[in-house]
């Protein structure tokens, strides 16, 4: 289906942060003299307390890179203290809580107070530069306060998002050897509980270096207590002093850890540092969202990924912007509660993702219509790629034709957006990813490397440094440069499937390796396969991908049982709580089919091809199968296949 070019309308590109003329200038600039730009933006975006010696040195080859060595800044200093002299009583985060009544303002001066006793708390508590600290918090300014806390200090923050189960919390504080836990005796959404102090107890059970655990009461329920290890975040912050000097930190020195779903092996420690990841956040996020000043920003993603670390935290306070933190889902307590949202606090900018664009336009017009929107400019989209229909649903029903939208291509590995619309610059095409960002140089390859014409499918990588790029993945070096960097050496490979069209335009479809996006939320298959593999009854398991019209893909699974055990419908219900026990909600398979055997290659190894083309009910080409070793097995599994 051939949808319209939207071009830049007259009125916005006449005051707009970058016009296409500019974009197409600066681009250039940005790969001719990238030293020379990056320095400019340097010093543009970040106040640094000690200039750098060398703005990039190394490259992808070497595997060495290094931005601004040598320059010394505070994150938290960037993000508040040089906001005050003109913003003091600036609304820094506008919090919107899960019961529509629940709102509040916290403007810079405040935030920068609770942010400096909170660093004072976490001092007091033993935390120390470089030391890690996990967040497992709801929706509330306090995350973004323990965060910014960590950076005042230097500690390095690990938030975990609080949909992940008390063994996935479990393993990411161990991984990180996490001495300090910030969570709440419980979370809200969409009216319900989430039992959060409750699974980190159950996830300290296994994790004897954590010291502490610091509660924020967000609820007035009960929960267990162990006084000689949980203090309430409300009595810390009672009884200390309010100043706190920021820690002089090295422009490379760890900023953060999150971890991210990979196709092999458990998820992965994205490593970000401090200079580089900063000045790439500020920047894509003023420049990307158009953002002008005193305009009221809404990213409605979770601080627990990595949009909401860039989008709702860190480059909108770098910034000196205004951000509304959302503790809700979009369905509570109605379905028009974002575009009510967006009327209460006049917001300007709202970026979002495709899932929830789909979610609410099942939910119908009316939602939508009965609220004003007018105060909105700008949208933007993130997470997996979004469909031309949902795309012009966005853009003619939420935004009434009138305000551009970014489809923003990213990863958590990339720290902030690649490729994008600029608002005011680029005419826009549905579901097209569009231009890529200043310094950003994506190509498309073929299986063994070479560039594929424009027009031609193949894999995304990226062939230069940019300066918001993972430093590595945690205490794992190895598997940096085995994910990223081994199969086409010299260039990042991203793992996803584009091709770039006449116009230079980016088009994404989606991974190209074992990640599923569920709902825009990055799981790997094998996660979901070992999760099954728990359960006793469980003798192998295979996860696959099939479409799914508002999540984008679910998962379906293959599961074969050992001797003794029969499959049911009570078993399928346990196999599910195994993998929320596991994982969380989020990777639960919608579909699990039994099957007496898997097909195999002789060597042993699951041919996931086949699986696949049997979850989707693609059956006219499997392929050649002489080469399973059981080619039997194959009848049996498209006879018992969900999905006829
Ligand atoms: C997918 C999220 C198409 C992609 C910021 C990528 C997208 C993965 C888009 C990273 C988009 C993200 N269009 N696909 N606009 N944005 N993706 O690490 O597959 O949670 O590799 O970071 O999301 O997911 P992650």
């Amino acid at each position: 289906m051939e949808h319209d070019l939207h071009p830049v309308s007259p009125e916005f590109a006449s005051n707009t942060l970058v016009t296409e003329t500019q974009y197409q200038e600066q681009y250039a600039r940005s790969l001719s003299d990238p030293e020379g730009f990056w320095s400019e933006q340097a010093k543009k975006y970040l106040h640094w307390f000690e200039d750098w010696e060398k703005v990039l040195s190394g490259g992808f080859d070497s595997l060495d890179v290094h931005w601004f060595s040598g320059g010394k800044l505070n994150v938290s200093f960037n993000c508040l203290d040089r906001h005050l002299a003109t913003r003091a009583e600036q609304p820094a985060i506008i919090w919107e809580g899960d019961d529509p009544k629940d709102s509040k303002v916290i403007n810079y001066r405040e935030l920068h107070e609770q942010v400096c006793k909170f660093a004072n708390v976490l001092k007091h508590y033993g935390v120390r530069k470089g030391d890690r600290v996990s967040i497992y918090l709801p929706m509330i300014p306090e995350a973004a306060i323990a965060m910014l806390a960590c950076t005042r200090i230097g500690a390095v923050h690990s938030v975990v998002f609080g949909g992940f189960s008390s063994e996935a919390l479990k393993t990411r504080i161990q991984d990180a050897d996490c001495q300090i836990v910030i969570t709440a005796n419980e979370g809200i959404r969409g009216s319900k509980i989430v039992p959060l102090k409750h699974n980190v107890d159950t996830a300290l059970k296994e994790c004897p270096n954590v010291r502490n655990v610091i509660v924020v009461k967000r609820t007035q329920n009960q929960v267990a207590w162990n006084s000689s290890r949980d203090v309430w975040y409300h009595d810390a912050m009672s009884q200390i002093k309010t100043e706190c000097a920021p820690a002089i930190m090295d422009a490379e020195d760890p900023l953060f850890i999150l971890y991210t779903s990979g196709s092999t092996g458990k998820p992965k420690g994205i490593l970000h540092g401090t200079a580089g990841y900063l000045l790439y956040a500020a920047m894509t996020h003023k420049l990307v969202f158009d953002y002008h000043d005193k305009e009221i920003y809404w990213c409605t993603a979770d601080v627990g990924w990595i949009t909401g670390h860039s989008y709702c935290v860190y480059g909108p306070l770098a910034n000196g912007a205004t951000t509304l933190l959302f503790e809700g889902v979009p369905t509570y307590p109605t379905a028009s509660r974002f575009w009510e949202v967006i009327d209460k606090h006049k917001v300007n900018i709202f970026y979002t993702a495709p899932t929830a664009i789909r979610a609410l336009r099942r939910e119908g017009d009316d939602w939508v219509k009965r609220t004003s929107r007018k105060s909105l400019r700008v949208l933007g989209t993130v997470g997996e790629p979004i469909n031309p229909e949902a795309w012009e649903w966005y853009y003619h029903i939420v935004g009434e034709a009138r305000c551009p939208i970014a489809d923003t291509w990213w990863q958590t590995e990339t720290g902030g957006i690649m490729i994008s619309a600029l608002p005011g610059a680029t005419p826009l095409k549905p579901g097209a990813a569009a231009w890529p960002f200043f310094g950003i140089v994506p190509m498309i390859i073929d299986d063994e490397g070479k560039p594929v014409p424009d027009g031609k499918m193949g894999k995304l990588v990226i062939t230069q440094p940019w300066p918001g790029m993972l430093q590595t993945v945690y205490q794992n070096p190895e598997r940096f440069v085995n994910a990223y960097f081994k199969e086409f050496p010299g260039r990042y490979l991203t793992g996803d499937q584009a091709y770039r069209d006449a116009d230079g335009y980016y088009w994404i479809s989606g991974r190209s390796d074992d990640v599923l996006k569920i709902s825009g939320h990055r799981i790997g298959t094998q996660e979901v396969e070992s999760a099954l593999i728990r359960h006793q009854a469980v003798s192998e398991a295979a996860v696959v991908a099939i479409p799914d019209p508002i999540k984008g893909q679910s998962i379906y699974a293959f599961v074969t049982l050992k001797v003794g055990f029969h499959s049911n419908d009570d078993l399928k219900k346990e196999l599910v709580q195994t993998v929320r026990e596991s994982i969380g909600a989020i990777a639960i398979p919608e579909h699990i089919q039994f099957t007496e055997g898997m097909p195999k290659t002789r060597s042993g190894k699951i041919m996931r091809r086949l699986l696949r083309k049997i979850a989707n009910n693609d059956l006219t080409d499997l392929g050649d199968l002489t080469t399973l070793a059981d080619p039997g097995v194959v009848d049996e599994i498209i006879r018992d296949r969900e999905i006829k």
